[in-house]
């Protein structure tokens, strides 16, 4: 049987992930949790977000993939570690090819970020951009609203376009000519915050850069599927899959529409 990547967030935001890996890798089985019960993360411990993140990895563990991907900013930045320690298979995050792809983006070297509060609190974009490029200007900022919006699937809400102009003021007279979103459910408000922040600003998401490192990891190890049969993805969420499910199809529509998709019972871990 195929062996699967594995693919972890608080909800739908790391949806946007599995997007850049069906239009990169379209052979590749991917099996993806979304802990819609516990979401969002950004607000919790950092202890917690590490605990989840445990029993997640636990459970996706039993389907035997192949690498494990943590499509979460607020988990990669106090998880990715102590996960490396626990598997012996490859744990990608997202932190760090979002920082690689604002360094190769910015020409000012003044990048700004966004993400969950706990994202924020980590730093650790700030320390991923300046391991790569140490004189970086870096501008930070919480946005603690937009998750749990997207998590609703209100993205294209008037309230929505509001919320993300309040979330971002504070970086509007920054001078920054990158801006990474730092919260894998922002691109779902890619629109909104495009319009808020201007044409001078380009946004960035780890999402397609994250696939790219999905895919130098599975060549260098040579475990890229040998399969040219259309992948059975597998989505599980821990919360009520109605809304979860909606979004999911909708986000994934060109990639899933003709593939067939196991949709599974919530799961609480
Ligand atoms: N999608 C998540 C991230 O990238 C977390 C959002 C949340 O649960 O607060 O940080």
């Amino acid at each position: 049987m195929q062996q699967a990547i594995a693919v972890l967030d608080s909800g739908v935001g790391g949806l946007t992930v599995v997007k850049e890996v069906m239009k990169q890798l379209p052979h590749e089985k991917v099996i993806y949790f979304g802990d819609t019960a516990r979401s969002p993360y950004g607000p919790r411990p950092a202890s917690e977000v590490r605990h989840f993140t445990r029993q997640i990895v636990d459970y996706l563990l039993q389907f035997n993939p192949k690498m494990i991907v943590i499509a979460c900013n607020t988990a990669t930045a106090v998880a990715i570690e102590d996960i490396r320690a626990r598997v012996s298979i490859p744990v990608v995050g997202v932190i760090s090819p979002g920082a690689r792809a604002a360094i190769k983006m910015t020409r000012s070297g003044r990048i700004g970020v966004i993400g969950t509060d706990g994202t924020i609190r980590s730093q650790a974009y700030e320390t991923a951009l300046r391991q790569i490029s140490p004189d970086i200007h870096v501008y930070s900022e919480a946005c603690p609203l937009l998750a749990p919006f997207v998590e609703r699937g209100l993205f294209s809400s008037d309230r929505a376009h509001s919320i993300v102009e309040q979330s971002l003021s504070p970086l509007k007279d920054k001078p920054i000519d990158c801006l990474i979103l730092g919260c894998t459910h922002y691109p779902f408000l890619m629109e909104s915050i495009s319009q808020v922040m201007g044409p001078e600003v380009t946004l960035i998401s780890s999402a397609e850069e994250t696939a790219r490192d999905i895919s130098t990891i599975l060549s260098q190890r040579n475990m890229q599927t040998k399969s040219n049969e259309i992948p059975i993805h597998q989505f599980f969420c821990s919360g009520t899959p109605i809304v979860f499910r909606q979004i999911a199809e909708n986000w994934l529509k060109e990639y899933i529409s003709f593939i067939p998709v196991v949709w599974q019972v919530p799961t609480i871990i």
